[in-house]
């Protein structure tokens, strides 16, 4: 065993999740990360289980995989892995749908994988580990191996909060936080291999709470005031929020940090208090309202993104309609929309009053289009403005072209120079469009 191979799907959770699995099984079995399946000899998987797509997607995958790694008698067959919340959702199922599969893992634990691939080696066939109660993954695991201007650090996990249509409580199972330590102990370790911005991960990242050494209890506010005062930290993000459990301390910090981004993830799903209610999200749209003007007052240039979900079961004209509503009211600067996608094991897929998948998409697309609209005159507004851009990558519009985010999260393109990849540079603003920015670089 040499080489691994990892396709992720899902959330900046999973991605976080695949990087710890390279590092672990670089540490335990030597394995080096290849970019193409064809070339490993252990092929992880790592899914996502929240809309049905995301699974549809993962069994096709897996069977045109299986036929790209046909190989010659002499050698050891490839391990195929599943990991992710698929394989803590569906477990030992997958080996019914895909009897090729050798091993498959929930999202938290990962951390055995490394005895089960001995287990493998030693004989044993299709092992299967999925306790979502396991908090002790990351006490079993290297150093992150993360190098980079832009870093992730997983805070918090799992979720309690059970919205009636949500899979997350049940694949990544209670919430629970990293002590303070280990947390500021990974941001040393990304700060020390020239991370500039970091960006704090948890399912529900406004529920984060522990103690540090001293015993203070700490919430998501006070470990980014810690984390800001790290020698290095230039930008701090995080995600997601939830608005049930938003803090004024939180929303008080990006008035004063100046490492904190003015951006906010903070999820409403629908603008109508009736769908809110089957949804079970726990708060109204007046006081997700209060908070977004709560934000916006506290940093003249806050960016405020949201999801939706369209379609939900009972979702009548009128409620859709004061979804287009808000959405007009609050202007968001960014939003991901989905049609409902019923999930086994939740509240939401046995509501009687399923809309029909038509009327949701057309919903979906009428919604799109505002929302794309909005986004658009808002990027409008940056035009002029000189904005701090972190370079992360040659852009696909040409040659000399490269691309980074402002501190509001947006996309932006300018012509430039490899050397700046990993810096921070000023930019002037020249055009806004529906999903990015273009600009200059300012000497
Ligand atoms: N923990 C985060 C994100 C959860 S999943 C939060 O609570 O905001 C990301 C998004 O997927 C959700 O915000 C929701 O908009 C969408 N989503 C979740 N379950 C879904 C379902 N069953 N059908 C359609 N969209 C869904
Ligand atoms: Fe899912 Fe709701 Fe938890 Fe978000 S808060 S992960 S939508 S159950
Ligand atoms: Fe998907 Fe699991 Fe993330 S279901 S969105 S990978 S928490």
């Amino acid at each position: 065993m040499k080489n691994l191979f990892i396709k992720n799907f899902g959330c900046q959770m999973n991605e976080y999740d695949a990087g710890r699995i390279a590092d672990l099984l670089a540490k335990t079995h030597g394995l080096t990360q290849v970019p193409a399946p064809e070339l490993a000899d252990v092929i992880v998987f790592n899914t996502c289980h929240i809309r049905e797509k995301a699974e549809e997607k993962l069994f096709s995958e897996l069977g045109r995989i299986r036929k790209l790694v046909r190989r010659s008698p002499d050698r050891a067959p490839v391990v195929l892995a599943v990991g992710g919340c698929v394989g803590q959702a569906e477990g030992a199922e997958i080996f019914r749908r895909a009897p090729y599969v050798d091993l498959v893992f929930g999202p938290q634990n990962y951390h055995e994988l490394p005895g089960m691939l001995d287990r493998l080696t030693a004989g044993a066939t299709r092992l299967c580990h999925t306790d979502t109660t396991a908090t002790d993954k990351f006490d079993h695991l290297p150093e992150t191996g993360q190098s980079g201007p832009i870093a992730s650090v997983t805070l918090q996990e799992g979720c309690n909060r059970y919205c009636s249509y949500c899979v997350v409580p049940h694949t990544r199972g209670p919430e629970w936080s990293r002590p303070v330590a280990a947390v500021l102990d990974e941001v040393a370790i990304c700060l020390r291999n020239g991370a500039l911005e970091l960006v704090l991960l948890g399912q529900n990242v406004t529920t984060y709470r522990a103690i540090d050494s001293d015993g203070v209890t700490h919430d998501l506010a006070l470990l980014i005031e810690r984390i800001a005062l790290m020698d290095g930290v230039k930008r701090i993000r995080f995600v997601t929020s939830h608005p049930a459990d938003m803090s004024d301390d939180l929303v008080e910090l990006f008035g004063r940090l100046p490492e904190l981004c003015p951006y906010m993830h903070l999820p409403i799903q629908s603008g109508s208090d009736a769908v809110l209610r089957a949804m079970e999200r726990g708060h109204s749209v007046e006081e997700y309202r209060s908070w977004a003007e709560k934000l916006r007052r506290a940093h003249p240039d806050m960016a405020l993104a949201s999801d939706f979900i369209v379609g939900f079961p009972g979702e009548t004209d009128r409620d859709f309609q004061e979804t287009l509503d808000l959405v007009e009211e609050i202007r968001f600067d960014h939003a991901y929309s989905f049609l409902f996608s019923p999930r086994p094991g939740t509240k939401a897929a046995s509501m009687t009053d399923q809309v029909p998948v038509a009327l949701g998409q057309q919903r979906l697309a009428r919604l799109q289009e505002t929302l794309n609209r909005i986004q658009h005159h808002n990027n409008l507004r940056q035009v002029g403005k000189k904005e701090e851009v972190l370079v992360e990558k040659r852009s696909r519009l040409g040659e000399n072209q490269f691309s980074g985010r402002t501190r509001g999260n947006r996309w932006v393109n300018f012509p430039g120079i490899p050397e700046w990849i990993g810096r921070l540079v000023m930019v002037e603003i020249t055009e806004g469009l529906a999903n990015s920015l273009r600009g200059r670089v300012h000497p």
